[in-house]
């Protein structure tokens, strides 16, 4: 990429055009270009360091927003970038750009402000945001907004259905490369992130990058002309995979007929949940062996293997390979738990002699920590879920999008999402499509006790990245309930490892 060194100079140049090309003011590019005189100066402080930064906020990321409160940046910049000077390493070339997504529950999500701490467990002390330590560490933070499956306008339309959120991170990215040679950072290294929802966006960014399908919306809402891979995925309990979720949750769950409901339409890592407790029925446990059968089959065709190349298979019973190699994954999280001091003596899903953990019983683990959704998870019946709402359209609020529900379906003239848009929402199919570029390095976090998706998912992911030819850091950490932005130092001593990897 032929980058110009940062400087001054080339800053007020750039201001004088951007001002020019206004009164032209016609290509939609123009309107891309950020006005670099108007910022306001922030102090992050992390660990008794503090980073002057210059905030850009309410950045529009495309010519012809439909919504332009969540088709939007903000933008973070250590005020070093812009006198020569360094931080952590990093200089106004080198600066990786840190880029978060606050998407919850597949709800519409304006660009995220620079808050310096985030509020901790109940208890626990607050800790630093990760746009904060990002720009501890030097990198540049790009927040994007993203528009989401309740969003209307005045003529009663909706405008923020599947695929919009994912259209409006493209067109983000698509900004900063637009962008690149005016501002600090390097757009070969941007490193996004999400938890949940975002997760599942974050996921699929780096899954799709220049995928020709998302073409025509971002020419509507006039995005940058540009690429829009990205070099790296964190993602958090991606909630994706949607077509297969609700299989995979069967799978995982076999023979538990108790649930903890809760109130599913509310659904975001985010908000605190209530939880109520209901029983499958009868027709539900035949449905949930069939779903199981489902889940084999689809895992059977994908032909994905462990990083040690075992084939991540199952057998009709739902054993085998996959399960093995889950049990594996959570067997290394506790072993971790384990020699960092943790007592795992109660936990009866785990064999442990002295100070290594033996083995672990994958159905007494998935006993262990409940199914919490009812049936289907995910594409429910009477389209009472999130991902119901998401897949509607500009004038369908709710959709199924997997023929099952459709077939099932207790709402009289429910219909059904096209596969296109299904696709163009979910990670998985991206990766097995090689159309698209695919990041280079990925990081994917699920908590051992997570249980809004079955841990096939984000497994099934990673091996799919993999077989990309990425790598691939996948953990379920332990104890860790639905949530994100955890272990910060971890998640930027692999974002800089990376860069470090690719330099
Ligand atoms: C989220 C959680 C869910 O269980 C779900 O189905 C969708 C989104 C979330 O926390 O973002």
């Amino acid at each position: 990429m032929n980058r110009r060194d940062f400087n001054l100079t080339l800053l007020t140049g750039v201001a004088a055009s951007a001002a020019g090309s206004a009164l032209a003011g016609s290509a939609p590019d123009d309107a891309l270009r950020p006005d670099l005189t108007r910022y306001i100066t922030q102090d992050v402080s992390v660990g008794g360091k503090i980073i002057r930064v210059r905030a850009f906020e309410g950045l529009p990321t495309v010519a012809k927003a439909v919504e332009p409160a969540y088709q939007a940046l903000n933008l973070y910049i250590p005020e070093a970038y812009f006198q020569g000077g360094s931080v952590g390493g990093f200089n106004a070339r080198t600066a990786p750009i840190f880029l978060p997504n606050g998407v919850g529950g597949y709800m519409p999500a304006k660009p995220g402000t620079l808050v310096n701490r985030m509020p901790g467990p109940p208890g626990q002390a607050d800790t630093p945001s990760a746009s904060a330590v990002a720009l501890a560490r030097g990198f540049v933070v790009a927040s994007p907004g993203a528009r989401g499956r309740t969003l209307q306008a005045v003529d009663g339309s909706w405008t923020g259905k599947a695929p919009a959120a994912i259209v409006d991170l493209k067109a983000a990215v698509r900004w900063l490369r637009h962008n690149a040679d005016r501002l600090p950072g390097n757009v070969d290294r941007i490193i996004s992130n999400g938890t949940s929802a975002g997760g599942a966006l974050s996921a699929l960014l780096g899954a799709s990058g220049n995928h020709p399908d998302y073409e025509a919306d971002l020419r509507v809402l006039g995005a940058a002309s540009a690429s829009d891979d990205i070099f790296a995925v964190s993602a958090f309990c991606p909630i994706t995979n949607l077509a297969h979720a609700d299989d995979a949750y069967e799978w995982q769950f076999e023979g538990q007929r108790e649930f903890r409901n809760i109130a599913i339409s509310m659904l975001d890592f985010r908000v605190q949940r209530k939880e109520v407790i209901g029983q499958l029925n009868e027709d539900q446990v035949a449905l949930s062996a069939e779903m199981r059968r489902a889940f084999v089959a689809y895992v059977n065709t994908l032909g994905l293997k462990a990083p040690d190349g075992t084939p991540l298979t199952l057998e009709p019973n739902g054993r085998g390979h996959l399960r093995d190699h889950i049990a594996a994954l959570l067997q290394s999280s506790a072993q971790q738990a384990l020699s960092e001091g943790r007592n795992l003596s109660d936990v009866a899903w785990l064999r442990v002699q002295g100070d290594r953990v033996q083995s672990v019983d994958f159905s007494a683990y998935a006993r262990a920590v409940g199914r919490m959704k009812a049936q289907p998870a995910f594409d429910g019946f009477s389209l009472e879920t999130g991902e119901n709402q998401l897949f509607g359209d500009a004038r369908i609020d709710k959709r199924h999008f997997t023929a099952f529900s459709l077939r099932h379906s207790t709402v009289t003239g429910a219909t059904l999402a096209d596969a296109f848009t299904v696709k163009s929402m979910d990670a998985m199919q991206q990766l097995l499509d090689a159309s698209s570029k695919v990041s280079s390095h990925w990081r994917i976090r699920h908590g051992s006790v997570d249980r809004d998706t079955s841990l096939a998912v984000p497994t099934l992911l990673a091996a799919a990245a993999r077989q990309r030819g990425a790598a691939v850091d996948l953990a379920l950490p332990w104890g860790r309930p639905h949530s994100g932005d955890y272990e910060l130092d971890s998640l930027f001593n692999w974002a800089e490892a990376a860069v470090r990897d690719s330099a």
